[in-house]
């Protein structure tokens, strides 16, 4: 099995937008693993400032995560645009918030945030929603930054192989936030992890890490006798003493809601998985919905004032499929409790077989 060169036990803490501070991705590359820092959602500078601020907390690599455009994010026309704007000035009203004339457009592009990535040169760039062009990755690869796409299906892996990317991680249907399926509509890309994983390993030849649904150490031993090189962890960071969680979607976390997750496109135009609230069952039938990534900034506004206001409700409460197996405890306490359990699974699995 592939081995990767940052890693002293196979733990890569995903990226999750919202969800983790330099705090979170320093607490889990100082125990051994991968923290990923994300910055899709974020102007360049912040992205500069939070590497800094990750770089003051550990000498260790860690990851920085972008969003890469992809031709399925064809922009709104301006009719659709101000008719997805308007369909939101109920929420707006209930919140008692002010209905902008105009709807919100993001500033934010790939190239702008990228080349922060590249000046700030982290050890490792992953990415979600496609393969960056070859001039980006061959500017990683002189400036001996190593690169991790994320795929969906097997041609995704086979495709991230073939443009000369080091590593792929394979997002599993169970897998919180965005799916960001690029080859294949996502209905067609919605594969289990175990699945996924399997096929993926005998497809490709760079490292595979499995990412979805990986709640606990079990889970961590399974998609290691999968064959994955590491285990991508997202939603069982969440709890931790150290994400950006605010109190309601903790909360919500913390409570039996959690058993109905759904993947919703009703808060920013792209397929996420997260819990079932009511935003996401009044919306999901409406027509006005504006493509990713633009209802991400139509909604923001809504989003901000409902955390502000303890209303989880109108939250978009991104998570996996297994959080309920998250405990509210340091980071560093999570991963040795993902590295002991992985150890007794495997052992139990060792006994079964032999005994068998
Ligand atoms: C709150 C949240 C935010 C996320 N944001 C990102 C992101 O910015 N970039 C990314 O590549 N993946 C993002 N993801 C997906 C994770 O990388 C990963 O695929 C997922 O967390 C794995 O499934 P799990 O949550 O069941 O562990 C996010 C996931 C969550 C739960």
């Amino acid at each position: 099995m592939r081995s990767l060169p940052f890693l002293n036990v196979p733990i890569v803490q995903a990226p999750m937008s919202a969800a983790t501070t330099p705090q979170l991705v320093a607490a889990v590359s100082n125990a051994g693993g991968l923290g990923s820092l994300p910055g899709g959602y974020d102007e360049p500078q912040t992205i500069r400032e939070r590497i800094a601020q990750t770089r003051a907390l550990t000498d260790r690599p860690f990851a920085v995560n972008l969003f890469v455009d992809t031709a399925y994010d064809a922009p709104a026309s301006d009719d659709a645009l101000l008719r997805a704007h308007e369909r939101l000035r109920p929420y707006r009203d209930e919140l008692g918030i002010p209905h902008p004339a105009e709807p919100a457009r993001s500033g934010l592009a790939f190239a702008q945030q990228f080349a922060v990535v590249l000046e700030a040169r982290p050890a490792v760039f992953s990415f979600t929603f496609g393969i960056p062009d070859a001039d980006a990755l061959r500017a990683c690869r002189d400036a001996k930054i190593f690169t991790i796409g994320t795929a969906k299906t097997v041609d995704e892996a086979i495709a991230i192989e073939r443009a000369g990317i080091d590593a792929v991680c394979m997002q599993g249907y169970e897998a919180g936030g965005h799916h960001g399926s690029f080859l294949a509509p996502l209905d067609d890309s919605l594969i289990g992890t175990v699945a996924l994983v399997s096929q993926a390993v005998d497809a490709v030849s760079i490292p595979v890490l499995a990412a979805g649904g990986i709640g606990d150490g079990r889970a961590v031993a399974a998609v290691l006798a999968l064959g994955a090189t590491a285990a991508q962890v997202g939603s069982a960071f969440l709890l931790s003493d150290e994400s950006a969680v605010p109190p309601p979607y903790r909360r919500v976390l913390a409570s039996d809601a959690v058993r109905r997750t759904t993947l919703t496109r009703v808060f920013s135009g792209k397929h996420a998985r997260g819990v079932r609230n009511r935003f996401i069952n009044e919306m999901t039938d409406a027509e006005d919905i504006a493509p990713y990534p633009q209802q991400h900034w139509l909604t923001r506004d809504i989003r901000t004032a409902a955390t502000a206001q303890d209303r989880p409700e109108f939250l978009s409460l991104w998570t996996g499929q297994a959080v309920a197996l998250a405990e509210p405890l340091p980071a560093a306490e999570i991963v040795a409790r993902l590295m002991a359990g992985a150890r007794t699974a495997a052992a139990h699995a060792v006994e079964a077989l032999s005994t068998a």
